[in-house]
């Protein structure tokens, strides 16, 4: 007999089936709640209520388990390029040798972005926070390829859609580094990988021939990979939520890249070392950060600590902070910060209010210190972040479109002021 679950209101019971997932994770489906019962459920944050059946990543917090598709993070971090794992995540399987090749082919294709997006750069003040150009000019890519607005959802349409905007990003995310460098612009180079690609455009000059240097590449490659996808996270269910009223791709993931921005999702990265330069500079105690972290009328946090999800460790987190050394040894970078990082972790680690929360670090804590060792500023650290979690929302979009989910819309249990006649201005109190 199939599982149920029972509850009883107003004295009278009602039955809801229980689903089970691959890995035996358990739901209670309660979409035909308020039908059957005039209520809702409340749960702010969404904490308890899952918004969709994915079958992209699997998450297991308790364990420190992520998996992409059914494979382990830590072996696609170590064997894969980011390529495959974007495959992976928008197509369901690994590529083989020609599906890869006509992806890279295809992608390497559309890198170029139109020239008059130039001229929104130049309207962007100096300094300018990269994420919110990022955002803008993924947006404005629905202005210049109309065909993504499909209302007919032409295959051939989303599939040139999907392939422009990996093409882009990294151009577009590379010229608002520029723009605040106030260096020239860099062409891609289409005989480069993915990530050389970046770089060059990153750190090219029209007047030298740059030369991907393959620590820096495979660094980047690696912190591509762990951030490509964390299921139903903040940023992707912004992507799910507005691609729902079917919103054109490149909208929707404007939008995710706005929710990523937050310091309580991808954002950390920039206040995590932020954080740890003024513990730097200040030289105050470690001892005194923690207890502000635990004073609950200090609204400081510690960043990079803490996951919704994750109550034990992060298994990115363990593979950061060892690309973080290795990273570091290799290009011959002694950080400071690094070593405030490590004593921060170990005070915290063994500390009772950090143990009793399970407030463990999490992705954010060390890969900054990988972007800085690399030459990244701090605020293009987010952009770093939208750059790898890019193929999971656009297969999180994709998932949501071909299983044509309803538009997401939730209710809410109303707390204002009942009904009440309007009073005329001059009767006002
Ligand atoms: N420093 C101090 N206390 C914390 C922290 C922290 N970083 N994180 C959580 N807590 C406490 C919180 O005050 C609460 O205590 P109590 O039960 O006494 O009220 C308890 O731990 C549970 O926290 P919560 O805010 O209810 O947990 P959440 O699941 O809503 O929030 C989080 C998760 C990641 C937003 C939070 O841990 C946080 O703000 N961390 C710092 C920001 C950060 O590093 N974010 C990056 C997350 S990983 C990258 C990504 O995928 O987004």
């Amino acid at each position: 007999m199939s599982e149920t679950a029972r509850i009883i209101l107003e004295g009278q019971e009602y039955e809801f089936p229980v689903l089970t997932g691959s890995e035996n994770e358990k739901a209670i489906d309660i979409s035909k709640l308020r039908g059957t019962t005039g209520y809702i459920t409340l749960d702010p944050g969404f904490k308890n209520t899952g918004s969709t059946q994915s079958g992209i990543t699997y998450l297991d917090g308790e364990n420190g388990v992520l998996r992409y598709r059914g494979y382990s993070i830590e072996e696609l971090a170590e064997k894969a390029s980011f390529m495959e794992v974007a495959y992976l995540l928008i197509y369901g399987e690994l590529p083989n040798k020609e599906q890869l090749d006509y992806f890279n082919d295809s992608i390497t294709h559309h890198t170029l972005v139109h020239e008059n997006m130039k001229r929104f750069f130049e309207a962007f003040p100096l300094g300018a926070h990269p994420m919110g150009m990022l955002s803008s000019m993924v947006a404005s890519l629905s202005t210049f390829y109309p065909e993504s607005q499909n209302p007919n959802r032409d295959i051939t349409d989303i599939e040139k859609t999907m392939h422009r905007l990996i093409a882009k990003m990294p151009t577009l995310a590379a010229q608002a580094y520029k723009h605040n460098t106030g260096l020239p612009t860099m062409y891609p180079k289409n005989d480069l990988s993915y990530v050389g690609n970046f770089m060059h455009m990153m750190w090219g000059v029209p007047s030298e021939d740059y030369k991907v240097d393959p620590v820096i590449e495979s660094a980047l490659n690696k912190l591509f990979i762990l951030h490509a996808d964390h299921e139903q996270n903040c940023s992707t269910s912004t992507v799910r939520v507005v691609g729902s009223s079917q919103a054109n791709l490149y909208s929707s993931v404007s939008a995710g890249i706005a929710a990523l921005w937050g310091p309580l999702h991808g954002g950390a990265n920039q206040a995590v070392i932020e954080m740890l330069e003024a513990i730097r500079a200040e030289g105050t105690p470690l001892q005194s950060w923690i207890d502000r972290a635990k004073d609950k009328t200090d609204s400081f946090r510690l960043m990079g600590f803490g996951h919704r999800v994750y109550k034990n460790f992060d298994p990115r987190a363990r593979i950061i902070k060892k690309a973080a050394d290795d990273v570091l040894a290799q290009l011959g970078v002694n950080d400071p910060v690094l070593d405030i990082a490590k004593q921060l972790e170990e005070v915290a680690l063994n500390d009772e209010y950090f143990v009793q929360r399970g407030l463990y670090p999490n992705v954010d804590f060390y890969s900054g210190i990988i972007y800085r060792a690399l030459g990244i500023p701090t605020d293009m650290f987010t952009v770093m972040f939208a750059l790898g979690r890019l193929p999971g929302w656009i297969g999180q979009w994709k998932e949501m479109t071909e299983n044509r989910e309803p538009i997401g819309r939730p209710r809410q249990v109303y707390t204002g002021a009942t009904q009440r006649a309007f009073v005329a201005l001059n009767d006002r109190a």
